[in-house]
This record gives structure tokens, C-alpha cells and sequence, in this order.
């Protein structure tokens, strides 16, 4: 199977888990596309009923509402039952690292929220340690280059996110993505306390102790890791 056809596989197999009359956290990226499409299809045909969703992207809402799928701002739901998202990264401690797609602060919101959270990558994504993909930060305008120096002087190697126009990445809220190409995380908790001291950085793509649960696309078919 190619990446992509583990990335489907995984989110097909997704949806296994959510629930009529809950409250479901849709994530960003390619993966999580294969899972918000099989979970239209299973409510167009009445297998799962009464459900709300509260998208972390606007791809993500786009779609959903799309496929008719009932859809909540985080303001106006009191819990989230259950968030299914992918990942860029994942250790054999199930730390992860997201915003490969610069949606990590909406998806962290929405994280922190759900009762429960599921991640659904293909095998590529699973690690001994984290590091080796890059760190997403995001950061404020303000004050950016400042912010940049102080991240340097720490040795994180920090390099602001372009897009194909050489342009700086614009995330929802119109800040910053800061990439740190460390190449390895070997304390990944200190790093997050530190990140998360530091004024203008909004967010950062460590999600630590937030995920019991993993579906992992091997060639073989689809996994689930506890
Ligand atoms: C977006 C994310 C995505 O979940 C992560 O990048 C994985 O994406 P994909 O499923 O396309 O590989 O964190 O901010």
C-alpha cells in the first residue's frame, strides 16, 4: 500500500470509534480528510446518528459541512466526546508532535477539551524519539524577530515557515509558524515547559500525554495501539 492508501485505510478505520449522540473533534491534515469522509458517508446513512463536530480548521469545517455533518464552534459546546487527529510524529510513549499543516493551536484547543483523543497515522509517522521532523511553533507578529534570537540563543534552530512564494506561513490567527529542526527531542517536557514561558509564542506542536490510543496504518492493515 502507498502512504496515501495507509492514510485512508486509518481513517476509515477511525470512525469504528465514534459514537452516536456525541460530540466529535475533527482534526487538520491529509489523514484526518479519509476519516471526516467515511464518517459523512456513515451519517448520511443513519449508522451514526446525532452527532455534532467542532472542526479544528477551516478544511476541516469546509468538509464536514459539506457532508451535512451537524457543526459547533468550541464556544458553544459544554464537552467534546472524542477527537480523532493526525500527527507528524509519534514516539513509543505516544508524545507526539503536530502542525506539520500550521493548524496545531486550533488542534490543541480542541485536544484539550475532548474526554478523549484517538491519533490516526500511516507507519512512517511512529518514532523511537521525536525530533526528527521539524518542531512547529506559532508565534506573534510582534516581536517576531526577537522571539527567533531568543529561540536561537537556546540552540533550537529555528527557521520561519515559508510557502512556495518564499513567503511567511499565515496560521488561522494570522501569526507565525517557527519551525525548530533539532533533530532530536530528548527531554520532550522540559522543551514544552520552556516553550510554553516564552510571550510570544502562542503554541507549539509538542501534544504530550494527551493520546491513549493510536491507529497506525501498516501494509497489512490498520492497527490500534493502547
Ligand atoms: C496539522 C497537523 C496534522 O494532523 C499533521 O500534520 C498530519 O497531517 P497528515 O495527516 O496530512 O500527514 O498536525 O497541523
Amino acid at each position: 500500500m502507498n502512504q496515501d492508501e495507509l492514510k485512508k485505510a486509518v481513517g476509515v478505520k477511525s470512525v469504528d470509534f465514534i459514537e452516536s449522540n456525541s460530540v466529535i473533534g475533527l482534526g487538520t491534515g491529509s489523514t484526518v480528510y479519509y476519516m471526516i469522509e467515511e464518517l459523512g458517508k456513515r451519517y448520511q446513512n443513519g449508522d451514526i446518528k446525532n452527532i455534532v463536530g467542532v472542526a479544528t480548521s477551516s478544511r476541516s469545517q469546509k468538509q464536514a459541512e459539506s457532508l451535512g455533518i451537524p457543526m459547533k464552534d468550541l464556544n458553544d459546546v459544554d464537552h467534546i466526546d472524542l477527537t480523532i487527529d493526525g500527527a507528524d510524529q509519534i514516539d513509543k510513549n505516544f508524545q507526539g508532535i503536530k502542525g506539520g499543516g500550521a493548524a496545531h493551536l486550533l488542534e490543541k484547543m480542541v485536544a484539550t477539551n475532548s474526554h478523549k483523543n484517538i491519533w490516526i497515522v500511516d507507519q512512517s509517522k511512529m518514532a523511537d524519539e521525536l525530533g526528527s521532523f521539524p518542531l512547529p511553533t506559532e508565534v506573534i507578529p510582534f516581536g517576531c524577530e526577537k522571539t527567533f534570537s531568543d529561540l536561537k540563543a537556546e540552540n533550537l534552530h529555528p527557521e520561519f515557515r515559508l510557502d512556495e512564494n518564499g513567503k511567511r506561513v499565515l496560521t488561522h490567527n494570522k501569526n507565525y509558524v517557527i519551525d525548530l529542526k533539532m533533530g532530536s527531542i530528548k527531554h520532550p517536557h522540559l522543551l514544552a515547559d520552556w516553550l510554553d514561558h516564552q510571550v510570544g509564542i502562542v503554541a507549539h506542536g509538542l501534544f504530550l500525554d494527551l493520546v491513549n490510543k493510536v491507529v497506525v496504518g501498516y501494509d497489512d492493515g490498520p492497527k490500534v495501539i493502547e
